[in-house]
């Protein structure tokens, strides 16, 4: 079971849209797969469809027994293979500093483990997280229960300082709480490859980043909307534009699960050795620059 948590510090930048993108290409690949809620927002719950449940993921971190966990999952609206952990508004409650708020930052990983340890059924190879948009404690739970941590961001002036103040909390979490979190990388959404603004953005993120950036962006895509719209998985949505985007989450999936792999491996590493930083051999690749810590830590050429 490999758990990813989709994050990003600014709102409405393609989280939900990237979480379902890979949930669909899950089950193209027929990988039993469980979508977590995190948002108070509720979009993935609405977007998947699910019945009516008697538990939701707040009775869960408030709770994480496996009765509640059980309560709270259900099938999603677009298969069998696919389930939902379902959000709830009372969720913002929950992402609020509180005496008991430390404890419980860590239910998550909790109950997910439970679920690992003792499957109901086919057990799940994928679990995806929804992140809301903020790093309050909704998100560290996430960040706590993740194996990787990937990062969404569009390409605009301030994806630099975003992506990098989101790698910080992705460290300090790996320092605090769970030495398995590593990054799988950070995800363009909604390129349109003909502006030069977006094409400069990009670039500014590679030299930043290197290899952390994906090496493919999802374009901005009237189809992403319809899909969504219509609760449907994109690679189920006939029209060139969804095509291309389904091919494209097809390339991310694939890299997340390869970069879990490979984290393991990474953590292990000297920390005194030194790391190669370059981004040759990637289109559009570049040097790393050393002045982000965070970059440092993790900005190394793939090994898988
Ligand atoms: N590649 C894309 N092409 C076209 N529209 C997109 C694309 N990605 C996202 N959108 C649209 O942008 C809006 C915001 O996307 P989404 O809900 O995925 O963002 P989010 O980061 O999850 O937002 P929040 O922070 O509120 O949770 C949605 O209407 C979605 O359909
Ligand atoms: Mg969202």
């Amino acid at each position: 079971m490999h758990t990813v948590a989709v994050l990003s510090l600014k709102g409405g930048v393609g989280k939900t849209t990237v979480a379902l993108g890979i949930a669909s290409a899950a089950l193209r690949r027929s990988a039993r797969t469980l979508v977590v809620d995190l948002d108070p927002q509720g979009n993935a719950t609405a977007s998947l469809d699910p019945p009516l449940t008697d538990a939701t993921l707040a009775d869960v971190l408030k709770t994480p027994r496996r009765a509640v966990l059980d309560e709270a999952i259900a099938p999603s609206g677009w298969s069998d293979t696919l389930d939902v952990l379902v959000g709830a508004e009372e969720l913002e409650l929950l992402n609020e500093p509180g005496r008991t708020g430390g404890r419980r930052m860590e239910n998550l990983a909790r109950a997910l483990d439970e679920l690992h340890a003792a499957p109901s059924g086919e057990p799940y190879e994928l679990v995806i997280l929804d992140c809301p948009p903020s790093l309050g404690r909704l998100t560290r739970s996430a960040l706590i229960a993740a194996d990787s941590a990937l990062l969404v961001t569009e390409p605009t002036m301030y994806a630099v300082a975003g992506a990098d103040r989101a790698l910080e909390a992705i460290e300090s979490i790996r320092a605090e709480h769970n030495p398995n979190l590593r990054p799988a990388g950070v995800l363009v959404n909604r390129l349109r490859p003909r502006s030069y603004e977006h094409q400069y953005r990009i670039a500014e993120l590679r030299e930043y980043f290197g290899r952390l950036v994906m090496p493919t962006a999802i374009p901005d895509r009237l189809a992403v909307q319809q899909a969504q719209g219509a609760c449907t998985p994109i690679h189920e949505w006939n029209s060139p534009g969804a095509q291309e985007i389904a091919l494209t989450f097809n390339m991310v999936l694939a890299k997340i699960l390869r970069s879990g792999r490979a984290g393991r491996h990474r953590l292990e590493r000297d920390p005194d050795e030194t790391t190669d930083t370059t981004g040759a051999g990637e289109p559009g690749g570049a040097e790393t620059t050393s002045e982000f810590p965070a970059v440092r830590a993790y900005a190394e050429p793939e090994t898988g």
